[in-house]
């Protein structure tokens, strides 16, 4: 069966940039903590009027297609991976191909959060595999700025995340030493809430007894009273340490079960590229799985954690500054809210 390999690649940060001093204007935090806790320096935020998480992804895909050697008029499926957005309905996939004026072709919207670019890749790849697609525009995008409370009581969330896009465009290969060799896609939804935005949904306080929810209606009910807007419920909540115990398993987990299935070990990686959610997880897995820093990238310290768009930004920044090459074996792997997580290995 045929592989796919990239193509092409791209990424897109906006031109804002905040510091953690910055941050430390509108909330009780400062540089030593953030810096401490999660290796952040700073990050970017888009735009409030003039980009969103469509528009910059667009400006992602507009350079991975252009590395592709092929047409926006060429591609012919998208999937856009975001948690966060341009509409709650109908999803950026849409909004990508009528910016791009693409052709009429299916665009599929991916909601997995911090792995939704390693599962936005894994079914893309599943497509091309089958014959079914040949140039396939898979995008990873955020703009977290827009929902975040930059009020002390949400600072261990609204530091952490920053914004930008990353892109690539996926086609067959007859290459036999080269593609995408595998992807691993998990899920336990034990824990859904712990690292969740919970408000606007449909739960009406199914799975929230003791949070302030909607008000209690016979039909419809997706208002929300002010007194629960300002008491935060339609804020992202994370409890960054459960989060942070389960990453540290599942992350060395997914790689190594990546690796087995190829029969491939840790000493055959040349390059892994794990989602920016804390430079401590990072550093944490680089050190069980036994890999010297030149195998490792990780650039949260300029952009903040980009959930979907990370893996797409570290692996476009990587490959840009000549730290991946052809042959090079490539690790992505990526844990988030859901609980989710992925791994993709690729021959480059
Ligand atoms: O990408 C999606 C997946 N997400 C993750 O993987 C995130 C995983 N978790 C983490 O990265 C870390 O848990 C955080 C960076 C979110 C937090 O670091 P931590 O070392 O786990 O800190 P903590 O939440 O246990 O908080 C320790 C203290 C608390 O104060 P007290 O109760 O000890 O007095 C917090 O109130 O740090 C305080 N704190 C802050 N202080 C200054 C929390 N946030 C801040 C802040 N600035 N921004």
């Amino acid at each position: 069966m045929q592989r796919s390999r990239i193509a092409g690649i791209g990424y897109y940060v906006p031109k804002n940039v905040y510091s953690n001093n910055d941050l430390s204007r509108f909330m009780d935090t400062n540089d030593e903590w953030i810096q401490e806790r999660t290796g952040i320096k700073e990050r970017r935020f888009a735009d409030r009027l003039e980009e969103t998480t469509t528009t910059m992804g667009v400006e992602a895909a507009k350079i991975a297609i252009e590395r592709a050697g092929i047409t926006a008029q060429e591609v012919d499926f998208i999937i856009f991976a975001t948690l966060s957005p341009d509409y709650y309905f109908p999803g950026c996939g849409v909004l990508l191909q009528r910016e791009m004026k693409m052709k009429e072709i299916g665009a599929l919207d991916i909601r997995n959060q911090c792995s939704g670019f390693v599962y936005a890749l894994s079914v893309a790849d599943q497509f091309i595999k089958t014959g079914m697609y040949k140039n396939i525009l898979v995008v990873g995008s955020e703009k977290h700025s827009f929902a975040m409370d930059f009020e002390t009581r949400s600072r261990n969330v609204s530091v952490i995340f920053g914004d930008g896009a990353g892109a690539v465009v996926l086609q067959p290969t007859q290459n036999e030493n080269q593609g995408i060799l595998s992807t691993h896609l998990h899920s336990d939804g034990a824990d859904a809430e712990i690292l969740a935005m919970y408000y606007p949904g449909a739960s009406a306080n199914k799975w929230l007894k003791d949070k302030p929810g909607y008000p209690d209606k016979e039909l419809g009910g997706l208002f929300m009273t002010t007194e629960q807007l300002e008491s935060g419920a339609a804020l992202p909540y994370m409890d960054g340490p459960a989060v942070f115990k389960k990453a540290v398993v599942k992350f060395p987990e997914v790689i190594k079960e990546a690796l087995s299935a190829n029969n491939l070990t840790e000493k055959d990686i040349d390059m892994l590229v794990p989602h920016q959610a804390n430079l401590r997880i990072s550093q944490y897995v680089q050190q069980l799985l036994g890999l010297s820093d030149d195998k490792v990238f990780n650039n949260i310290q300029k952009y903040g954690n980009t959930t979907a768009a990370s893996v797409p930004i570290a692996l476009c920044e990587a490959w840009e500054e000549g730290k991946i090459k052809e042959g090079d074996l490539v690790c992505l792997a990526a844990f988030g809210s859901g609980f989710t997580w992925a791994s993709a290995l690729i021959r480059w």
